[in-house]
């Protein structure tokens, strides 16, 4: 046999020999019988010295090319062997049918969201976010906002005191004093905040709760405005079909004042024994109005320049709303069952 029929030979063998072979083991050995030291290539390659000097260097190229052909094939086949090899083993070992263990993952509170959402739409109405201190002195809370010492208006925010003086504020319109202390009108601003009150907590109450505040002065400003600006922002927080309702009331530091409703979560309007709503239908999210001229000049504001509104609404009381949540207290257990349903 000459050189040509040597090597196609061997080649056929070889192919042979990968197919027959299963696993990785076995392939080692069709590597030590065919390209080991005194494998079969080994063999071939002595041939070479048989041949005329002027064919051997052309000769040693087509060995070294076959050579190369099949170590490809049987690098290749020992990475499928393997592969099977591994796959199999794994299949053994784990029932990918099994349910697996849920990955722990945080998420934003939903009174937060709804804090968040409330900035946002008045950040897009070019409304500035502030925030302010939690503590504030009697001024600010009351005397700056038309409620002197003696008003009745006092017991209506059952605060904290930490000093005669200083206390847990009970609502966030302090921060309209400080704002309006601090800018010339036009003012523009949503205030996110913690407040404080001694009130029995129920369903609809808590000590410790969030309100966000709003307020807006410029030239020409009218109670459209408001019915206007919190109105789309129901719809945004609560969806399009959320009725809300605005019920003349009374604040010391807006006139005319009103009170925002929006249809009871829990009864949804039917009112009757529903313990969210007493039975109205409604759900009070808070208090608006015409900031009154006492309280612009309060702050050297002139009021036949000035005018402008004020809202502060419950965050808690809008995320109640928001998603269908029988009682306000869950907000702040930190149940994870709840909140996950939520997240
Ligand atoms: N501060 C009032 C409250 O907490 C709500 C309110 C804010 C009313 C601004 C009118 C204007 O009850």
């Amino acid at each position: 046999m000459n050189l040509a029929d040597n090597l196609e030979d061997l080649r056929a063998r070889f192919e042979d020999a990968l197919k027959n072979s299963a696993g990785a083991s076995s392939l080692d050995a069709v590597r030590v019988a065919f390209l080991g030291r005194s494998g079969e290539v080994t063999a071939v390659r002595r041939s070479i010295g048989k041949l005329p000097p002027a064919e051997r260097p052309a000769a040693g190229q087509r060995i070294n090319e076959a050579v190369e052909q099949m170590e490809r094939a049987l690098n290749e086949a020992q990475a499928n062997a393997q592969a099977l090899e591994v796959g199999a083993s794994l299949s053994q070992r784990i029932d990918v049918t099994f349910p697996s263990i849920k990955p722990q993952q945080g998420s934003i509170h939903p009174m937060k969201r709804v804090m968040h959402d409330v900035c946002a739409y008045f950040e897009r109405h070019g409304f500035a976010v502030v925030v302010g201190p939690e503590i504030e002195p009697d001024y600010y809370n009351f005397d700056a906002l038309n409620i002197p010492p003696d008003h009745p208006a006092r017991e209506g925010f059952d605060s904290f005191f930490l000093t005669p003086n200083l206390l847990l504020r009970p609502h966030t319109s302090p921060m309209q004093i400080r704002t309006m202390q601090q800018h010339r009108p036009p003012v523009a601003v949503v205030v996110p905040g913690t407040c404080y009150r001694r009130d029995a907590v129920d369903a609809r109450h808590l000590f410790q709760f969030n309100q966000c505040e709003g307020l807006l002065i410029d030239e020409g400003v009218h109670m459209g405005h408001l019915k206007g600006m919190l109105t789309g922002m129901c719809r945004e927080i609560f969806g399009s079909e959320q009725q809300v309702r605005f019920r003349p009331s009374y604040f010391p530091f807006t006139e005319p004042s009103a009170e925002v409703d929006t249809t009871c979560p829990l009864c949804r309007g039917a009112g009757g024994e529903c313990r969210m709503c007493g039975g109205s239908g409604w759900i009070e999210l808070g208090g608006a109005g015409m900031v009154h001229p006492n309280v612009l000049r309060n702050v050297e504001y002139d009021p036949d320049v000035y005018s402008g509104w004020a809202f502060g609404f419950g965050v808690e009381r809008m995320a109640l709303v928001r998603y269908d949540v029988d009682d306000i207290r869950r907000f702040f257990e930190n149940d994870h069952a709840f909140l996950e349903q939520l997240a």
